[in-house]
């Protein structure tokens, strides 16, 4: 393991019974893992505690203490060790899944000044519809959203075997990899040189 290479933390951001999310997921990571610019962590929020009920402090305040539930440690420490997030995310209706917004408000701190980007699927629009909530979700707490996303239109259809059939979706995943990349160096060398003023 290179020990400087960011650390890349995808979120398999759907927890539905019978999902399709682990498929995109999965093959996003070997993609990753071709591009070779950061150690890679799967967090899948079906393996995680996510209440809906948050405690009356806000995460953005309450720092280390806040009183998360067992059994969301692993999501918190993958956030907080992260230095850029891919977001693999579902549409639904017009939005992302209510399991993912409530793993975005249990913190804060941990998406500061990193970059995320988003794979998204679904039907017509390819999920467009969550990951434009959710770019206007993270900014919020003051993630930097990246520009090129992956979007898989009436996935049911374009995906086979566990791979897309576009032939250009892996060229796809390369620009959006080296444009994480590059942020995901400046904002580490950024957050360790200067406290970020917000
Ligand atoms: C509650 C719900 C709402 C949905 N709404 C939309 C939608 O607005 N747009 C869309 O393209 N697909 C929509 N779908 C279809 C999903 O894109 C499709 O079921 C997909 O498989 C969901 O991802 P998942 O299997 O990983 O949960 C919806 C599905 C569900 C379960």
């Amino acid at each position: 393991m290179d020990n400087n290479k960011p650390k890349l933390v995808i979120v398999v951001g759907s927890v539905r019974e019978g999902r399709f999310g682990p498929v995109v997921a999965s093959w996003f990571a070997e993609q990753a893992q071709t591009h070779g610019g950061f150690d890679i962590d799967v967090v899948d929020l079906a393996d995680i505690d996510i209440p809906l009920a948050l405690p009356a402090a806000s995460p953005k305040y309450a720092g280390d203490d806040y009183p998360r539930p067992a059994g969301m440690a692993p999501l918190t420490s993958a956030l907080e060790t992260a230095d850029a997030f891919v977001v693999v995310t579902p549409e639904y209706n017009h939005s992302y899944p209510a399991g993912l917004k409530a793993a975005i408000d249990w913190h804060y701190t941990q998406w500061t000044a990193k970059p995320v980007a988003f794979v998204s699927y679904g039907g017509a629009a390819g999920g467009r519809h969550a990951a434009l909530h959710l770019e206007n979700v993270l900014t919020e707490l003051h993630a930097v959203t990246i520009r090129d996303g992956l979007a898989f239109p009436n996935y049911f259809h374009a995906w086979e075997e566990g791979r897309p059939l576009d032939p250009g979706a892996a060229g796809y995943a390369k620009t959006l990899l080296d444009q994480l990349a590059w942020w995901a160096g400046a904002l580490r060398v950024a957050r360790g040189a200067v406290p970020y003023p917000g």
